[in-house]
């Protein structure tokens, strides 16, 4: 059995990562989609709130699992018997902190490599962080996530403002 780790902060999930996600499981019997900390981000839901989201938004494609780890990533492919990490590509921007952390994963856990999908054309230019920040300001975030969980992104930014913001 094919097992993949597809693993992110998902503050909040956006389309871009739905369509790595929905290509992704095409590629593995399992995807275990991992709700993870990276300790550069300051979030703006917490990890069960974003798993909750997920699950709502991808919980019904075939082979998907939404978990959430708090530890490394290694360990947690090492863990789940996963060969594969998932990591989405949206520019050359991407690439350096991507391969170091593709390179450092490997050191970890030698039995785990990373495969990078490139990103739809129409998500390239899409993050959590964009999606926020046009929350914060009132604009509209239509087709930049789900259309199920755009008001639970709409109540909790418009409340808080930019104090997710480090
Ligand atoms: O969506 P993000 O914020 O780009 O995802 C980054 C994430 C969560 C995948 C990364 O920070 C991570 O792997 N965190 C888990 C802790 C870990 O393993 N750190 C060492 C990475 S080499």
């Amino acid at each position: 059995m094919k097992i993949a780790i597809y693993p992110g902060s998902f503050d909040p999930v956006t389309s871009g990562h739905v369509d790595i996600i929905r290509r992704a499981a095409g590629l593995c019997d399992k995807l275990i989609v991992a709700v993870m900390h990276n300790q550069a981000k300051k979030p703006a839901f917490s990890p069960e709130e974003r798993c909750e989201m997920l699950q709502r938004v991808v919980g019904d494609v075939p082979g998907v699992e939404v978990r959430m780890f708090s530890g490394l990533l290694a360990d947690y492919a090492a863990q789940e018997h996963a060969e594969t990490i998932i990591k989405g590509l949206r520019a050359v921007s991407d690439f350096e902190y991507e391969f170091q952390m593709a390179l450092a994963n490997r050191k970890l856990n030698p039995g785990v490599d990373t495969v990078f999908l490139m990103t739809s054309a129409e998500y390239m230019y899409l993050s959590s962080s964009i999606v926020k920040d046009i929350a914060a300001h009132g604009g509209d975030i239509t087709g930049f996530v789900p259309d199920s969980i755009q008001d639970d992104i709409l109540l909790r930014i418009r409340k808080e403002g930019n104090s997710w913001q480090r």
